[in-house]
């Protein structure tokens, strides 16, 4: 493991707009509401404009910039980097980051697609460092409360998985050609970008996929050029493009326990900002969960007595609740950001105890062989199975 000073965890970190702002929010609240083992310290932010880095780092609270993410790597008082760039950088940043041992926290998806995630899993195999994926909505308490229910086996055998993840921020056919809209940058449209949380809950819940089939569509063909300006804003150029990843994705899956699950996510669906909701059915109950209202979690119980049977909303605030005790009194709600602070207390312990902590690039892997699995099923308008994937590119994860 890297040798870690004065029990401090020094964080470079690459990429300083949205997920550059929410990591960096997380990694300076933590104190405030942890005991964490380590004190994570702002050490360095990476950006390639100067003088927007360094204002960056200013706001943010870094005591160091750098303008090649390289350099970062070289510095020997970083002890995690903190991948926060588009999709197309993961894989070369990751594997470099992994040869020069330092710990890494990469934002998802993890790669533009299976060849890469199964790269970049060679890469981390073997080294004497902690990876972790940002799958952040697995560490809602909500989630984290349906994930023991569902252990304790309060949900019996689970039959159903239903899950969407609905946005509708690119409707609009001016909101110019970012790079989430470029294949080259991003790999895929909604499938990398919001599909695949989904695909990572599911598989917390409920466990690993076998088999899928799937559509995906774009409905905007062409749009006017233009970059990202932060959070999901954009800012217009010059000229037009074509959108060549879908705008929307759906599929049917087949999961290794026998549960049945269906899929959709898409960023045209009118009124739903950001829909993030799951439901699992099993023998003996349901669950239902909805990030938009992320403080509660819906459940039903097959065993309540007839006549007041239904569901109830459970408030996953309680101390007795995952993470709750960190925050506020019952009923004192938290939000987005603090799923990140969840998230980081988890890698912040695993670095300290040298365990590997979960989603890992494990998860990533599995994760991507799922979506190129809903790709390549789109094409052939089959069924496509996980596990010859996985052998394709010579994974063996079990
Ligand atoms: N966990 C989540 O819920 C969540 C939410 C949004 C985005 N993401 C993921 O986070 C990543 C970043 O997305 P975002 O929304 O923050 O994007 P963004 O466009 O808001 O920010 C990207 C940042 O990366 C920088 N950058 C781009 N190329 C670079 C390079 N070669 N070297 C150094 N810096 C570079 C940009 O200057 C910018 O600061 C993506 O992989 C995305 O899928 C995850």
């Amino acid at each position: 493991m890297v040798g870690l000073k004065d029990n401090q965890l020094r964080v470079g970190m690459i990429g300083y707009k949205f997920m550059g702002k929410a990591h960096s929010h997380a990694y300076r609240d933590l104190p405030f509401f942890f005991d964490a083992p380590l004190t994570p310290v702002l050490q360095a932010l990476c950006g390639r404009d100067e003088t927007a880095v360094k204002a960056a780092a200013d706001r943010f609270g870094f005591a160091s910039f750098e303008t090649d993410w390289r350099r970062l790597l070289e510095r020997d008082d970083i002890d995690l980097i903190d991948i926060g760039t588009p999709n197309h950088t993961h894989a070369e940043i990751v594997i470099a980051a992994a040869q020069a041992g330092k710990h890494i926290l990469c934002e998802k998806p993890l790669a533009m697609n299976l060849q890469e995630a199964a790269a970049i899993w060679q890469a981390v195999q073997g080294r004497d460092l902690v990876h972790m994926l940002s799958h952040n909505y697995r560490f809602a308490p909500a989630i984290q409360f349906a994930k023991k229910l569902i252990s304790e086996g309060r949900l019996g055998q689970i039959y159903h998985v239903r899950a969407a993840y609905l946005q509708d921020w690119i409707m609009d056919p001016a909101y110019p050609l970012v790079w989430r809209l470029q294949k080259e940058v991003s790999g895929s449209g909604a499938l990398g970008d919001i599909a695949s949380h989904i695909l990572d809950l599911a598989r917390f819940l409920v466990g690993e996929i076998a088999s899928v089939c799937g559509m995906m569509e774009t409905f905007i063909k062409e749009r006017p050029i233009g970059e990202m300006a932060g959070n999901l804003q954009a800012v217009q150029g010059e000229g037009s493009g074509s959108v060549d990843v879908d705008d929307a994705v759906a599929f049917l899956a087949r999961f290794e326990n026998g549960a049945l699950g269906v899929f959709e996510a898409t960023r045209f669906a009118a009124g739903n900002r950001n829909k993030n909701k799951i439901e699992i059915n099993g023998s003996l109950g349901s669950i239902r969960w909805d990030l938009e209202n992320m403080n509660l979690l819906e459940v039903y119980f097959d065993q309540d007595e007839p006549g007041l049977q239904g569901f109830r909303t459970i408030t996953v605030t309680e101390d007795i609740h995952p993470y709750s005790g960190h925050y506020w009194p019952a009923g004192h709600i938290i939000g987005y950001e603090h799923t990140f602070l969840n998230m980081l207390d988890e890698l912040i312990n695993g670095i300290a105890d040298q365990r590997q902590v979960q989603p890992s690039f494990a998860d990533g892997l599995r994760n991507q062989a799922v979506m190129e699995a809903v790709q390549r099923s789109t094409v052939t308008k089959s069924w496509v199975n996980i596990a010859d994937l996985l052998q394709e590119v010579g994974v063996s994860l079990n």
